[in-house]
């Protein structure tokens, strides 16, 4: 049956402009802030019913109504979605989480969950006709971004800081991406990938600077609802780079509330972020709408070590109107959990999945979580992809 996408228009997440979602939207054109695709919540309503999903095809794609691309053809999929939610009992025994839960964005294609992000925007960039993309990486969004441009047989060109993980700079390499690193960190990155828009007329996908990545990351919280059969956990932890994932899923769970699909109770978020750059979770703790840019940033942890984020404002509402939080963790104990969550539970985590993982006794010791509470972890990659991360004669 054809599906029917309820794309309807873009509205500025600041100042409320609304764009048309038919011709290329960057960042809002009045205030420089964050544009989200809006759709039809009525027609979606009244068409697409939790029901219609069984069938349909195992990815993030059996969403289409509330997806952005209009026609099926367009769509660029390597699989994407549809990752394992995992009950991690003897993690949970462990830290003493009743309830333990971990969803495992590592089995996505490119092994971690831009994946989805990088699927929807060069769909709907092919869709609008933009066949030439840029964007600045810490390096799992160039390894998704060559990925689905090579498999759309678009051009790509990727800026990474040059101390990013080497299976990114391959695999985004061998995909035929053109690769540039830079003497710099992720904000250095993203003012060569801007230059490199206007110079060459390439279109910048850069995180949050474009619409439709955050459309692909908000599956997450379709995904959690769907496999816990219309429920929510009580908390979500997660790592915070540039917040796209944090914030859609929140943009999930109030879509799904407008269809109907799950009831207004939705979890605690919590952000995690490293001690050596943790910009969000200083705003939070200062009561602050915006976070400051954080002076030089460190931590093992690639995905996450983002000084500056256009989403600021955006991951901040999340945390404070889900009554949750944002927790530091260490290097140390980013690297202890690796291990622990491995010969618990036999899944081998990315850094950035520590660091969530990493936080929750934190957060319980704190009294932000209680070991009754069903508490869900987003492993957003493969740990396969940081092997760097570990001194070479350790535990072989
Ligand atoms: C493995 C991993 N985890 C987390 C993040 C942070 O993601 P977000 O931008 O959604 O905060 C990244 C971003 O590069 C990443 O690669």
């Amino acid at each position: 049956m054809t599906m029917i996408s309820c794309l309807d228009h873009l509205e500025c997440t600041c100042c409320g402009s609304r764009f048309s979602a038919d011709e290329p939207h960057r960042v809002c054109a009045d205030c420089g802030k964050v544009l989200y695709a809006r759709y039809d919540l009525d027609a979606a309503a009244a068409g697409f019913s939790r029901e219609a999903l069984r069938g349909r095809r195992p990815d993030m794609w059996r969403y289409f109504e509330m997806m952005p691309v209009r026609d099926e053809e367009n769509v660029v999929s390597l699989g994407e979605g549809f990752t394992p939610l995992h009950a991690v009992n003897r993690l949970g025994r462990e830290m003493n989480v009743e309830r333990l839960l971990l969803k495992d964005e590592g089995l996505n294609p490119t092994a971690s969950f831009k994946a989805r992000g990088l699927s929807a925007a060069v769909s709907r960039s092919r869709e609008l006709g933009l066949n030439r993309l840029t964007m600045p990486s810490a390096g799992n969004a160039a390894g998704a971004l060559a990925a689905y441009a090579a498999r759309a047989g678009m051009e790509a060109r990727v800026f990474m800081p040059q101390d990013a993980p080497e299976a990114n700079m391959q695999e985004a390499a061998v995909a035929g991406a053109r690769l540039r690193l830079v003497d710099g960190l992720i904000g250095d990155a993203g003012l060569l990938a801007r230059r490199e828009a206007a110079e060459h007329g390439l279109f910048d996908v850069s995180t949050l600077q474009e619409p439709y990545r955050v459309e692909g990351k908000k599956t997450m919280g379709y995904e959690i609802a769907e496999q816990m059969n219309w429920t929510l956990p009580d908390a979500i932890v997660y790592p915070t780079g540039g917040g796209t994932g944090i914030v859609g899923m929140w943009k999930a769970f109030e879509e799904m509330e407008a269809l109907g699909w799950i009831d207004g109770s939705r979890p605690k978020m919590f952000c995690v972020q490293a001690e050596g750059c943790a910009p969000i979770v200083s705003a939070f703790d200062r009561g602050a709408e915006f976070a400051d840019p954080w002076p030089r940033a460190s931590t093992v942890a690639p995905g996450i070590r983002v000084p500056a984020a256009i989403g600021d404002y955006l991951i901040l509402r999340a945390l404070r109107e889900s009554g949750g939080g944002a927790q530091t963790v260490t290097d140390s104990e980013i690297l202890s959990w690796i291990g622990k969550v491995a010969s618990l539970e036999g899944i081998f985590v990315c850094p950035e999945g520590a660091a969530a993982t990493a936080a929750i006794p934190k957060l319980l010791e704190r009294g932000a979580l209680s070991d009754s509470e069903t508490v869900l972890i987003l492993n957003t990659g493969s740990g396969l992809k940081n092997l760097e991360v570990f001194p070479s004669e350790s535990s072989i």
